[in-house]
């Protein structure tokens, strides 16, 4: 008994030296490695603090309250925004789920398949804002409670920073970030929905950074920091605070002005910054690639993030190839005659025009409308539902769907294997790897290349953004600002994919219930529930995969059942508000229910805007023949598709 206890006091001793020594290790390695800025450090735990002080007070006057205190609480909450915001970059780097669940989410239920069927209620601030600010009466057990949380997801977060902070370049990243959030999140009233300040709250987001940055400075020799460029950064962080100054209107804020002029040349100055070898890249596989420096070009989005086939860059040219005569061909479904260009036509936006796509052989219609495939490969979830989430695992279920393609692997090997041509194509694509022959693989492997080329990244509004301001007109120019302002569109289609990925991070898919109708003029909602079919959660019920815009004019009818046949009767759904504005009820709506009142004029705008995202460099791209096979009856194959 004894001994055993002598033996562990040794043990504990022993365990407790090297604790120490692995301690002294470690921070000598860090500071050696990567500096962790400890002046960025007292900033956030100093910011962290003062929030929770503020959050504090409003505890206090939420329990003595009179009406002097509404006052005193209302100004607390701006008080506490303004500071949150000024490091929000940080926290949303260490901390997204909090964020995402406790500190700011959207004021929707959420759920993931991960946690089966349990919802998730909305925390943090904006629920408070809410509270505070939407209606005449105030819930003040409800206001306590959120107070509470709120108060403890920042408890939590100064514990995190505690046992680690982040080093500059990871700090950089996160004001790389912060610019994205502004330019796509912030500005598009994705928060502060009441209240409305959101144009204050870039202006703090925009100080917070020309703290951290003046902060990282110190911690460099200026022999060796890059000065100039931090100078510049500096300077034009200061243009761009001036410029919010002056324009606090939300619903006249110039976004696209601003973006341009301001935000993407500060992105572009902290991106200069951090490839400077001081500041060495964290080696992550972010979407958006750092070393860039516009964020919103669609050249600047890592293919590597968005696809399975990671690295793999053997053969890609001679893959896409026979990737885009497989899209093509109609020998790949069950009756020769059904192609994937059948129903993805190229001069149609990669869509077939109908309301729903027909089926197999009946030519009855489908269950939905077929989405676009131009820069599809931007996405997380695939279908309107998200069921799919690997453009190989979609093509594997429409060629296998029986109302689609109805084949099988072994009958497309077959089949293949009876042409001479494609043998030798496959042969050549695959050249080097383990399987040259035809193989289920290679099929899904060429596709999957070939859809990942169907991108459109030359509309005249990317050519705007990169600095031609002759090729948008006032209108379209105005049209974006309704959009992302006014309209709240951009608070989903997020730029500049204008789809429901949420940047900057792009790995969240979001799915919204609007409302749409089984018919164009019908007050019944449409019997598809969407997303709710996969998840079997009640709040998806309804929901749908939000699709992106670019490209709209080219893709009528639209909606998941194609219900709207042009811009205006979509457009006008949304003004009314929705599935709920037109009178249907669905207590989960996502989308806002009162009417957007737009103008005449808002409507064109927003229209001509949504018309500057058609680009068809892709569209004409079609193979001229396709291969030969020795069953002559097979050499009748239509390029595309009978039907
Ligand atoms: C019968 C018409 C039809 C054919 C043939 C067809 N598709 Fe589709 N496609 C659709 C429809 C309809 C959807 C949406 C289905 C849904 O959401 O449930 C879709 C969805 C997709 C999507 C997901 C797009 C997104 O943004 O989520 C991709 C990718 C796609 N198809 C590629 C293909 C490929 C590749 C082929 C050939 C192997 C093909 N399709 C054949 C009609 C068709
Ligand atoms: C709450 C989120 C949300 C908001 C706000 C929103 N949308 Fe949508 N949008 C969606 C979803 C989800 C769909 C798909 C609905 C479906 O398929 O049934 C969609 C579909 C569309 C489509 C049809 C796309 C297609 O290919 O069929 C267009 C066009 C569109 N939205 C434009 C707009 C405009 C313009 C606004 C602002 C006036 C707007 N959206 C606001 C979520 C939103």
């Amino acid at each position: 008994m004894f001994k055993k206890h002598a033996f562990w006091q040794i043990k504990k001793s022993n365990i407790l030296l090297g604790f120490l020594i692995f301690i002294i290790m470690c921070s000598f390695f860090q500071k050696k490695e990567n500096h962790t800025s400890s002046a960025n450090y007292i900033l956030v735990f100093t910011h962290t603090k003062n929030i929770i002080k503020e959050l504090k007070n409003s505890i206090n006057c939420v329990d003595t309250l009179n009406v002097s205190n509404l006052k005193k609480l209302k100004t607390s909450y701006f008080t506490a925004r303004a500071i949150y915001k000024e490091i929000e970059n940080c926290i949303e780097y260490q901390s997204p789920f909090d964020v995402k669940y406790f500190i700011n989410g959207p004021l929707v239920k959420k759920a993931e398949l991960e946690y089966g069927s349990r919802t998730f209620d909305p925390h943090g601030f904006q629920v408070i804002e809410e509270l505070l600010f939407s209606g005449d009466t105030i819930d003040f057990a409800k206001l306590k409670n959120e107070y509470l949380f709120l108060n403890q997801a920042f408890e939590a977060y100064i514990k995190k920073i505690e046992r680690s902070f982040i080093g500059d370049s990871q700090l950089l990243e996160s004001l790389q970030f912060e610019c994205i959030r502004l330019m796509s999140l912030s500005l598009n009233g994705y928060d502060a929905t009441f209240t409305k300040t959101n144009i204050d709250e870039t202006i703090s987001a925009l100080k917070g950074s020309q703290l951290f940055l003046n902060n990282i400075k110190k911690n460099y020799p200026t022999n060796l920091y890059p000065n100039r460029t931090h100078q510049k950064t500096i300077l034009a962080i200061n243009a761009a605070i001036t410029y919010c100054r002056l324009h606090k209107d939300y619903d006249r804020f110039d976004r696209l002005f601003f973006i341009t002029r301001h935000l993407n040349p500060i992105y572009k100055l902290i991106s200069e910054l951090h490839q400077n070898k001081l500041f060495p890249h964290t080696p992550v596989n972010y979407a958006v690639d750092l070393k860039k420096v516009n964020p919103f070009n669609l050249n600047s989005f890592n293919d590597n993030y968005f696809s399975v086939t990671v690295n793999d860059t053997l053969n890609k040219e001679p893959q896409v190839e026979l990737g885009k005569l497989l899209f093509f061909d109609p020998v790949l479904s069950g009756n020769n005659q059904r192609a994937c260009a059948s129903c993805h036509k190229p001069e149609l936006g990669f869509t077939d025009g109908l309301q729903k796509a027909l089926e197999f052989e009946t030519k009855n219609n489908l269950n939905r409308n077929t989405p676009t495939l131009l820069n599809v490969f931007y996405q997380k979830n695939f279908f309107h539902d998200g069921r799919s989430r690997q453009l190989v695992e979609q093509i594997n279920e429409v060629l296998h769907n029986k109302q689609e393609m109805n084949t099988t692997i072994e009958e497309i090997i077959l089949k293949l294997n009876q042409s001479e041509e494609y043998k030798a194509l496959f042969k050549n694509a695959f050249i080097g790897t383990a399987d040259s022959s035809i193989s289920y693989f290679g099929v899904l492997k060429s596709i999957h290349e070939y859809e990942r080329t169907l991108v459109s990244k030359n509309t005249k509004f990317d050519k705007y953004l990169e600095g031609d301001y002759t090729q948008l007109n006032t209108n379209e120019i105005n049209g974006y600002n309704v959009f992302s302002g006014k309209a709240l569109c951009g608070s989903c289609h997020f730029f500049p994919l204008f789809n429901g990925l949420v940047p900057p991070i792009y790995n969240d898919t979001e799915y919204e219930v609007i409302g749409v109708p089984k018919e164009k003029n019908s007050l019944e909602i449409d019997g598809d529930e969407g997303r709710k079919i996969i998840s079997k959660n009640r709040i998806h019920q309804f929901a749908f995969k939000t699709p992106t815009i670019r490209n709209i004019d080219l893709t009528p009818p639209y909606m998941h059942n194609g219900i709207y046949k042009t811009l205006e009767e979509v457009i006008d759904f949304y003004n009314k508000g929705g599935g709920n504005g037109i009178g249907i009820n669905i207590s989960h709506q996502t989308l806002p229910f009162d009417s957007l009142q737009l103008t005449k004029q808002e409507i064109r705008d927003i229209k001509a805007f949504m018309l500057s995202l058609t680009d068809t460099t892709n569209l004409t791209r079609k193979p001229k023949r396709l291969p030969h096979f020795k069953d002559e009856k097979l050499n009748h194959r239509i390029i595309g598709g009978e039907y």
